[in-house]
């Protein structure tokens, strides 16, 4: 927890609190900072990336009180007494979680920039619908824009993660039939 408070360099700043993947954090935060920066700079919790600065990325995305949310576009006080989750919040203890294993399994991640925006999406659409469509992968993640990978890893990822593919197998194509049967 932060024992920052308010000083006479930044006399903007408001005692803020939040919980902080489980854990209680309070800190002195300027009126108008933006949620990402005080988990990047504040929090110290780097995992959180800045891509486009304006919403359009999807990079700088957390769950907050469990909805995917862009810290980019949220001022940090109005988050005042919200549960905020993190990528550093997804692991359990040394557990990957199911999402973050298949991502590696699956090679969903080449340069990673935007996985961590990916998988906070992903974890909030995966409590949600356990086992979802293609088509449901496709629009959830439809905010997340990734410049490396042609976003097939990344569905695949997903499809492993709920128990409807193996690494490696067809698993988009075989969902894409399923989605269309549902249709
Ligand atoms: S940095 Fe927030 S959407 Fe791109
Ligand atoms: S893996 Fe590089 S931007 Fe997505």
């Amino acid at each position: 927890m932060s024992d920052a408070t308010p000083t006479e360099a930044h006399p903007e700043a408001k005692l803020l609190r939040l919980t902080l993947n489980g854990r209680s954090w309070l800190g002195a935060v300027e009126q108008h900072a933006l949620l990402l920066d005080v988990i990047r700079y504040q929090a110290g919790l780097t995992g959180t990336k800045r891509g486009c600065d304006m919403g359009t990325c999807g990079c700088c995305a957390v769950q907050i009180n469990g909805e995917p949310r862009l810290s980019c576009l949220t001022l940090a006080h109005d988050c005042e007494g919200a549960e905020i989750r993190t990528i550093e919040g997804v692991q359990s203890g040394p557990l990957l979680s199911a999402l973050q294993d298949a991502w590696v399994a699956t090679g969903a991640s080449q340069c990673g920039f935007c996985s961590p925006g990916f998988i906070m999406v992903g974890e909030a659409l995966l409590e949600e619908k356990p086992k979802p469509t293609e088509r449901e992968v496709r629009e959830a993640i439809a905010g997340n824009l990734c410049r490396c990978t042609g976003y097939v890893k990344i569905v695949e990822a997903f499809m492993v993660a709920s128990g409807q593919a193996e690494p490696g197998q067809d698993a988009v194509r075989r969902n894409a039939k399923g989605d269309s049967e549902s249709d």
